[in-house]
């Protein structure tokens, strides 16, 4: 099978690997990729938004499967036009991609068909919100309806940072996606990334994991994409798994195809583990980044026979098999992010990292220069690792990650604490 891989972070390159091993694979392309992707993949310059492009270069081709990481090209409309002309696409349509495009349509489908969820308003102008705010009261969470690149959310701790967050968002400080707000109910309790692929109405559980989202030690400092990450989530015991599969996950496959929005792809359920059992944080329609680096160091089973038969709507058919051992994820970010960093330094060692036991190295924000890896994002290498527990991958993972030279960056110390000290 020929495939062609959008995207270009650390996702992306934990697919690319993981793909390469398939015995259905004869030539894989990615668009536009790293340099880290580029060990599998034939790198191609193709802008994802030029749908056009793509279609043209998966006829001239001849591609069977493509498969979208990142979820802005699913939310405009990727799947749809890559259906239309009859190539096959891992990742749901336009419509079936509001579950993360619109806050408001996720929690309007959770009201209607009885998914656990926070209790929550859609506001379309600041007072009506306030008023609710102030009724309620703090801590309470506002939230862009539309996506904001990680911004949208505000968990509030009193009324007046509320109300500043509404006003920023109506004001336009998030763009087009703070033209409706949503504003909910404060959950508390653990929160764990769940993944099952869906074909329509046959769900595949696909791994949890758990991620870190402060960008500092002790889960302090500002929010980031995702700092490190762990598979599976031991907090996630097998009786919360179901809850979540037959309370969340299943009943919103079926209310999507009841809804004439069947959804095709992976669904990443962010769910808060509270006293009243999981209820849904928020939907996206990808893999977690970094998630899937772990899910994929722990993948048994051929990735691509499993993303062919989602995009085909025969999941039935197949499996997917999970090694016992654990796996974790440390991300080496640029020194400032999620603030402002520089780009552009040298990367050494990645060699020597590679090399140690049970350990990949997988690339986010790089970009190559003659034989040298460049610095390219906030988020630039996913340092993954397995082991027979937890403690033992993560020395593995934090071995490898001090053998790279690399002063511009920084790293948590204390990816998985949650799951190795409680
Ligand atoms: P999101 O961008 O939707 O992933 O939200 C970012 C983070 O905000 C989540 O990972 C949670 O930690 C937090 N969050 C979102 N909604 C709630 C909620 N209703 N209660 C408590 N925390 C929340
Ligand atoms: N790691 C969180 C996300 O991918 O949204």
């Amino acid at each position: 099978m020929k495939v062609l891989l959008i995207g270009s972070g650390g996702r992306e390159h934990a697919l690319a690997w993981k793909l390469a091993q398939s015995p259905r694979l004869t030539k894989l392309f990615a668009a536009p990729g790293n340099p880290g992707i580029g060990q599998h993949a034939d790198l191609v310059k193709l802008d994802p938004a030029d749908h056009e492009a793509v279609i043209r270069f998966c006829l001239a081709e001849e591609i069977d499967l493509v498969v979208v990481g990142p979820e802005v090209p699913l939310v405009e409309g990727l799947a749809d036009d890559l259906s239309a002309a009859r190539i096959p696409v891992f990742g749901p349509s336009k419509a079936a991609a509001q579950l993360e495009g619109s806050k408001a349509y996720t929690k309007e489908l959770c009201a209607t068909y009885d998914i656990p969820t926070a209790r929550h308003r859609t506001f379309v102008e600041p007072d009506g919100a306030k008023a609710y705010i102030r009724q309620q009261g703090a801590p309470i969470v506002v939230k862009a309806d539309g996506l904001a690149a990680g911004k949208g959310v505000v968990v509030a701790m009193n009324v007046a940072e509320a109300e500043a967050a509404v006003d920023m968002m109506f004001e336009g400080g998030l763009g087009a996606a703070g033209a409706n707000i949503v504003v909910e109910e404060f959950m508390t309790g653990e929160e764990v990334s769940y993944f099952c692929l869906v074909d329509g109405e046959t769900v595949l559980p696909f791994g949890s994991a758990q991620d870190h989202k402060r960008a500092f030690d002790g889960d302090e400092g500002p929010n980031t994409g995702g700092m490190g990450a762990y598979s599976p989530a031991p907090v996630f015991t097998p009786e919360l798994e179901k809850r979540a599969l037959e309370e969340i996950v299943r009943p919103t496959a079926r209310a999507m195809s009841i809804l004439g929005n069947p959804f095709r792809g992976v669904l990443y359920a962010g769910l808060m583990l509270t006293s009243e059992g999981p209820k849904l944080v928020e939907y996206n329609v990808r893999f977690g980044d970094p998630e899937c680096q772990v899910l994929m160091l722990r993948l048994k089973s051929d990735l691509l026979e499993i993303l062919k038969a989602t995009a085909d709507g025969t999941l039935g058919a197949v499996q997917a098999e999970w090694a016992d051992d654990p796996a974790i994820t440390v991300v080496f970010a640029s020194k400032g992010y999620p603030g402002l960093f520089e780009k552009g330094s040298v990367i050494g060692g990645l060699d020597v990292a590679g090399a140690v036991e049970g350990v990949e190295v997988f690339q986010a924000g790089t970009r190559s220069d003659g034989d040298n890896i460049l610095s390219w994002g906030g988020r630039v290498l996913n340092v993954t690792a397995n082991g027979r527990n937890l403690a033992e991958a993560r020395a593995r993972a934090y071995t490898a990650l001090d053998l790279i030279d690399w002063p511009e960056g920084f790293c948590r110390r204390d990816i998985g604490w949650r799951a190795l000290n409680g």
